[in-house]
């Protein structure tokens, strides 16, 4: 199956999914869940729970419980974006093709959906019905998962290095350590949990790992070129805010194509890393290359 077909099917499964396991918007209290569904239902790419997926498909036929754990990586991605968009963080007003959660329903509103997507994350990968069939010890190991993933030390920890870096002389390891936190721990754990959750062996997870790590650097490296040369239309949100906000980024210490080179070189070791998977491991592959090549 071609990739943009393989994306396409498995969006709709998890835009599915979270269309389900979210409360209505009448449900109480009403303004809480329509700013959550406001921003989880916007239509991103959704590509953490479908690389959790893919990783999944690539080491068993199965996996008890996969739909919650995929999802659950796209309830911190979007509280991340909510609070990223804030006033005190990045200041933007355009995300997925709509103002921000805080433009639509205040600051104090954004920040209590982000809450509440952040720890409905851990719901659902809890829940007993959601979860049926995974085994335990392999469910608390997933929880930890996404707690260090999303957590001080992973994706929350590069947020605070990359809001400290602002305006100032940051050198290139600085940047390449912000990338690895703020979009690569979190890449890491949606790859790792698919593993796990599918019973990877020590192997397989490691080299899932290294593959992971590889191709959070080059989202985020593509991120940065986005922002330079996408439009607003194109991205869903607004292009050279990173310039405007004092943030260096790829294209500034290497220009735009010596950014794109370094995203394609992280893609080839990604690729790389996954030698010893047989063609099952083709979506992940794919999808190495399509971080690179993407639009939005
Ligand atoms: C944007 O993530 C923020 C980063 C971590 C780079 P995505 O590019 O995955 O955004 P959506 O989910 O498709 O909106
Ligand atoms: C976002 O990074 C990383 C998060 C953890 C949310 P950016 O601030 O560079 O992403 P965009 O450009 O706003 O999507
Ligand atoms: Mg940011
Ligand atoms: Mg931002």
């Amino acid at each position: 199956m071609h990739i943009v077909e393989y994306l396409e099917r498995k969006r709709i499964e998890v835009d599915r999914f979270l269309d389900l396991v979210m409360p209505p918007s009448v449900t109480p209290p009403t303004t809480l869940h329509e700013s959550m569904r406001y921003s989880l239902l916007a239509g991103g790419k959704r590509i953490r729970p479908i690389l959790a997926i893919a990783a999944a498909e690539a080491i068993a036929a199965t996996t008890p419980g996969l739909m919650p754990v995929a999802c659950s990586l796209e309830f911190i991605h979007t509280y991340s974006l909510i609070h990223d968009d804030l006033p005190s963080m990045d200041n933007d007003d355009f995300r997925r093709g709509k103002p921000t959660s805080h433009k639509a329903y205040g600051e104090a509103m954004a920040i209590l959906a982000g809450d509440a997507l952040l720890t409905m994350a851990f719901d659902i990968i809890s829940r007993p019905d959601l979860m049926k069939g995974c085994d335990p010890v392999r469910q608390v190991r997933l929880v930890q998962e996404l707690a260090y993933g999303s957590g001080n030390m992973g994706m929350v920890g590069g947020q605070v290095f990359d809001i400290k870096a602002e305006n100032k002389d940051i050198d290139l390891s600085t940047l390449q350590n912000i990338h690895k936190h703020k979009t690569g721990m979190l890449i890491r754990a949606a790859v790792r949990m698919g593993a796990i959750a599918a019973g990877a062996n020590d192997r397989q997870l490691d080299d899932m790992t290294g593959y992971a790590e590889d191709i959070g650097l080059a989202f985020q490296i593509a991120d940065d070129v986005l922002n330079v040369t996408g439009t607003r239309e194109e991205l869903g949100k607004n292009p050279n805010t990173d310039a405007e906000r004092g943030k260096k980024t790829y294209p500034t210490f290497h220009g735009v194509e010596g950014a794109k080179k370094m995203a394609d070189d992280c893609v080839t070791r990604a690729i790389n890393r996954l030698s010893s998977f047989d063609s099952l491991a083709d979506s992940l592959r794919e999808i190495a290359r399509y971080i690179t090549s993407r639009k939005n």
